[in-house]
């Protein structure tokens, strides 16, 4: 009985992230997109003009500008310098 109740509890909160990933806009798939967000104090200082040339962010990551162009939507902020700057087009 106390198990079920477990499952019970556990259900909706699997369903819940499941259906939040397919939701997902822009491109951010939190999966391989963890060491752009991981990196995010390196291409902030970029962000905030600390560092002139833009397309240093892509060094930030080991992927470089494939890596950044599919996962730039993970944050609001690095989509909007990315598209701004036609960084991934
Ligand atoms: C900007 O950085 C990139 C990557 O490190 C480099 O290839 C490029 O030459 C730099 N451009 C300028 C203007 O410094």
């Amino acid at each position: 009985m106390q198990a079920t109740e477990v499952l019970c509890l556990m259900f909706p909160l699997v369903t819940a992230l499941v259906a939040r990933q397919d939701q997902q806009p822009g491109p951010c798939d939190p999966e391989p997109c963890y060491e752009v967000i991981d990196s995010s104090a390196c291409w902030s200082a970029v962000l905030m003009g600390q560092e002139k040339n833009a397309t240093k962010i892509f060094d930030c990551v080991p992927g470089g500008q494939e890596e950044m162009c599919r996962c730039y939507g993970c944050d609001s902020i690095l989509d909007k310098f990315v598209v701004s700057h036609q960084m991934c087009s």
